[in-house]
């Protein structure tokens, strides 16, 4: 029995977590979302052991994160007895951009697409660490982990040839250090931090333009130079089922790594 929280939880992988943690009911899952009323999935699964509450990890109003991250862990350790087991950092923006950096229209265009993904990938999980730690500490599992990706890695980066996807790739590849830097912060307590990749995962709800399904086309056939038995994208259900059981086996020796869903460095 363990309690679990998980930030966009609403579609996706998020979703799929709540899904599959809720389904022993011996376990209590907190769904976060950005809003209840675009969450329907989430709430037609309608278990008893699924609270769903709304934040948002980050605000333009310094003031309104503090707030908000005040009174959400007061909800939910209300609900909890003042403990949580596990942080599961799922919630990022992730565009398929493929303006390479040298090709933003101007200077400012640069900083508004870097800025974005940092301010919601990389500063909105760090609040969302911090204000879950008093909640994880009371707890005795104390696991911290968080979605990155494979497009952080500079050596994937170089064998599939992408200079597109910057801000996306470049605020998770910070975050990746955050993780390593909480890691390195929290170990003498006993806290395990883990990056993880979930693979190439069809997640996607909205169709593909015709720009788009000329692009990942392009993609495809990079992937299959790189990785021959490579089938496409996996589901949902199969890269949580597969980073369960890494988070499930990731110790305090390993704290702060940053991992594929096979636990290692091979990202597909
Ligand atoms: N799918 C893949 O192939 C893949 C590959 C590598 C890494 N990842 C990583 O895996 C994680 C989940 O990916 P996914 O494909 O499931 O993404 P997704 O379908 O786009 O879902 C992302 C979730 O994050 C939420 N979110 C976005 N900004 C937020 C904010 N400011 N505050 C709170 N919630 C916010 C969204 O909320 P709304 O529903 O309100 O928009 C949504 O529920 C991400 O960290 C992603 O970078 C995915």
């Amino acid at each position: 029995m363990s309690t679990y929280i998980i930030t966009g939880a609403a579609r996706g992988l998020g979703l799929e977590f709540v899904t599959q943690l809720s389904a022993e009911k011996a376990n209590t899952v907190f769904a976060l979302v950005r809003s209840k009323s675009s969450a329907a999935a989430l709430a037609e699964l309608s278990r008893r052991n699924v609270i769903i509450l709304e934040a948002d990890i980050t605000d333009a109003d310094s003031l309104k994160v503090v707030l908000e991250f005040k009174k959400l862990p007061r909800a939910v350790a209300e609900a909890t007895g003042g403990k949580v087991d596990y942080l599961i950092n799922n919630a990022a923006i992730h565009d398929h951009s493929k303006v390479t950096l040298d090709a933003y229209p101007t200077p400012a265009a640069i900083e508004a697409d870097l800025l974005e993904n940092f301010r919601v990938n990389t500063l909105g999980t760090i609040h969302a660490t911090n204000a879950f730690l008093p909640l994880l500490r009371a707890g005795s599992v104390k696991k911290v982990v968080t979605l990155t990706t494979g497009a952080a890695d500079i050596d994937l980066t170089a064998a599939l040839s992408n200079p597109g996807q910057a801000g996306y790739s470049i605020s998770k590849a910070a975050l990746n250090m955050a993780v390593a830097k909480f890691a390195l912060a929290l170990k003498g307590e006993g806290f395990v931090f883990l990056a993880i990749s979930p693979g190439l995962v069809a997640t996607a709800t909205a169709p593909r333009t015709p720009e788009q399904a000329k692009e990942y086309a392009i993609f495809k056939e990079k992937l299959a130079k790189l990785a021959p038995d490579f089938k496409g994208p996996i589901t949902p259900q199969v890269s949580v089922q597969m980073m369960l059981e890494v988070i499930y086996r990731w110790s305090v020796e390993d704290t702060g790594a940053f991992v594929s869903h096979h636990g290692s460095k091979e990202w597909l």
